[in-house]
């Protein structure tokens, strides 16, 4: 019978070669995607204070890092816009001479073997840093899904690879796959935010996106943190609206969401390591509290591990060095 004492677990565990050996999961580089930030300018690269080593740049300065980033081996960026102007209707989101498009043409231009992914949302755009046009205080759907499909639109008429909305309106997949097909992107892939949750784990991100509301919260569209059922009800809408990956965010405080929506659904699905999960690790490293790099791929690991096919982590440069150097 295999109990103990013949059975020992341990047994598989003595020396690094069979650890390796048995080990069930593995980082690849080409799970990893890296985020962005742009903005407008020349030559700009400002540190964004809560979050060391990672930078609003220029397009001039985004195109070199992305050369730096596909000569490493990751796949694929996932751009996010810094405008130069800011009104009520988010108009730069959708402006062919916008930051993003700007800086998705120039990339495509100069960068091979790279993949550009751009986020689709108008908080990063609107004076008052809500996600939508706004009657009053309330965030429309109906109205802003017009623009977020117009949105899409020129991100792919600018060359985008793949088309992500991180918006959290109803109907939003549905309204930019037909638009996208209606305009002849048939090909593009829609990677949907399909259970983002109202997160504080979102903090250092909205430093870097200059995108914190003005008032108010992102509760009445982003999910409630207490829910998994509904997670699941969400992501299969964004199935059935035609959603060719989908997306649980944040990862880490969210596997249970992550395993069951990998299980249920089995799609490709990304999670995203969010800003303040980057924050709170490169924090408690700076305090000398942690090993950074050990909590870094204990993190991306247990992420992996719970079903993502994809990572979206600011360490994905990180990551690679360590994959490389262990290899
Ligand atoms: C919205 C968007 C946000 C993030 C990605 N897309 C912010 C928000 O919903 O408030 C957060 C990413 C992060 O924290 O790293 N455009």
């Amino acid at each position: 019978m295999a109990v103990y004492p013949s059975k020992r677990l341990r047994r598989l565990r003595y020396n690094p070669i069979i650890r390796d050996m048995v080990r069930e999961t593995h980082i690849n580089k080409s799970d990893l995607i890296y985020p962005l930030f742009v903005v407008h300018g020349e030559n700009v690269k400002n540190e964004i204070k809560s979050m060391p080593g990672v930078y609003q740049m220029s397009v001039d300065v985004a195109v070199k890092e992305c050369q730096e980033v596909a000569s490493m081996g990751i796949p694929a960026v996932l751009l996010f816009g810094i405008p130069e102007h800011k009104d009520e209707q988010g108009s730069e989101a959708y402006d062919p001479n916008g930051i993003i498009q700007k800086a998705i043409r120039a990339i495509k231009a100069e960068v091979k073997n790279l993949l550009v992914i751009t986020d689709v949302c108008l908080c990063e755009y609107t004076s008052h840093g809500h996600c939508g046009l706004l009657n009053g205080e309330e965030v429309l759907n109906d109205e802003t899904v017009s623009l977020l499909a117009k949105e899409a639109v020129s991100h792919a008429e600018a060359g985008a690879d793949i088309i992500a909305p991180s918006d959290m309106m109803d109907g939003r997949i549905l309204a930019i796959r037909k638009a996208l097909d209606y305009k002849g992107f048939t090909k593009i892939p829609i990677m949907s935010y399909a259970a983002k949750y109202a997160s504080g784990f979102y903090g250092p991100f909205r430093d870097a996106a200059e995108s914190t509301p003005a008032f108010g919260d992102r509760r009445s569209h982003q999910m409630d943190v207490a829910n998994a059922e509904e997670a699941l009800r969400e992501v299969e809408a964004d199935i059935e609206e035609g959603a060719d990956m989908v997306m649980v965010k944040p990862a880490g405080a969210y596997l249970d969401i992550l395993y069951r929506v990998k299980e249920t659904f089995g799609m490709p699905t990304a999670a995203y390591q969010v800003s303040g999960e980057y924050s709170l690790i490169k924090a408690a490293s700076k305090m000398g509290w942690i090993d950074e790099e050990r909590v870094m791929m204990e993190s991306l690991t247990a992420i992996k591990r719970a079903g993502a096919d994809m990572i979206i982590t600011y360490f994905a440069k990180d990551a690679v060095k360590v994959l490389e150097r262990n290899k």
